[in-house]
């Protein structure tokens, strides 16, 4: 389920270029198309070419035996394709989880170092998370920021998934207490620009955002489907007025917290909304399948 790539084969005599929803310019390509002065051109509307993903974020659960029994299940069920589904298993279940799904679901890491590799006891670098089979990271969920990682750290952990090969899914959401004080759209303005300004435009390709407000994580509750519209609608013009705009509105932007096969549809269906990012709810296979056919 890798995205297309665009060689710098296929761009070598072309005049212009069109990118395809959901594909990629490798960076040779990119490089060949700057020296000829040629600027890569979006496919699709405005909003129609973002790519749909389902996440299932499987946090401190599963034994490698469990992931596989997961794995086989998922793999008979046959999911059709009408997003990317990309199971985050803990770490030690990362390779044989990649193995046994054999490309019926892409995998990433739950947590990313910030450093390349070196004297860093415990912590597990892209490198690493590519090794075992990560094509995804999730960088500054509401678990990891509560454990104490702040907005610089996400930063460098974003950058180090970027750089290491791995798509990034920055996680952004306001506790209950911001959400009261009416102060939602500033925190994520501030998450969101914290972790983002300067990236290129080849690095905000590849990134993903995921809204998770974090009263409604494992809390069995949900933001209405019109606050969820006017949070990822924001969200999204911080992305273009962050990023290079052209790219930016082509980044999936993902909601999370209490996703379930009951209220899947709904969410998904909310204007704006890419796909779901899905903990409790991606533990037993067929619930996840559920949320994964509701999009
Ligand atoms: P939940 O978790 O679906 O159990 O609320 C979502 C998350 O933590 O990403």
């Amino acid at each position: 389920m890798t995205r297309p790539l665009i060689t710098a084969k296929d761009v070598a005599a072309a005049d212009r270029v069109v990118v395809p929803p959901g594909a990629i310019l490798t960076p040779l390509a990119r490089d060949l198309l700057r020296k000829r002065g040629i600027t890569p051109e979006l496919g699709g509307g405005a909003g129609s070419g973002v790519e749909r993903l389902v996440i299932a974020n499987w946090k401190s659960h599963k034994t490698i035996g469990e992931a596989l029994a997961f794995a086989a299940a998922f793999r008979g069920a046959q999911p059709r394709a009408g997003a990317t589904p990309v199971i985050c298993p803990p770490h030690t279940a990362l390779a044989a989880l990649h193995q046994a799904l054999d490309g019926a679901a892409e995998v990433g890491a739950q947590d990313i170092s910030a450093h390349p590799e070196g004297a860093h006891t415990g912590e597990v670098a892209a490198r690493h998370l590519v090794d075992a089979g990560c094509s995804f990271a999730l960088v500054g969920h509401s678990e990891r920021r509560h454990a104490g990682e702040d907005d610089a750290l996400c930063r460098r952990k974003l950058r180090a998934a970027l750089s290491g090969g791995l798509r990034p899914v920055l996680c952004v959401g306001e506790t209950a207490e911001e959400r009261r004080g009416g102060r939602t759209q500033r925190v994520l303005t501030d998450q969101l620009r914290a972790a983002l300004e300067g990236l290129e435009p080849a690095q905000v390709e590849r990134l993903v955002v995921a809204y998770e407000p974090r009263w409604a994580i494992g809390a069995g509750v949900t933001p209405g489907p019109a606050e969820i519209a006017e949070v990822l609608a924001h969200v999204r013009g911080v992305l273009e007025r962050t990023c290079a705009p052209a790219w930016a509105r082509r980044v999936p932007v993902l909601y999370g917290g209490s996703v379930s096969e009951r209220n899947a549809a709904e969410l998904l269906g909310v204007p704006g909304c890419a796909g779901a990012l899905v903990g409790g709810a991606s533990l037993a296979p067929e619930r996840f399948l559920a949320i994964l056919q509701a999009v």
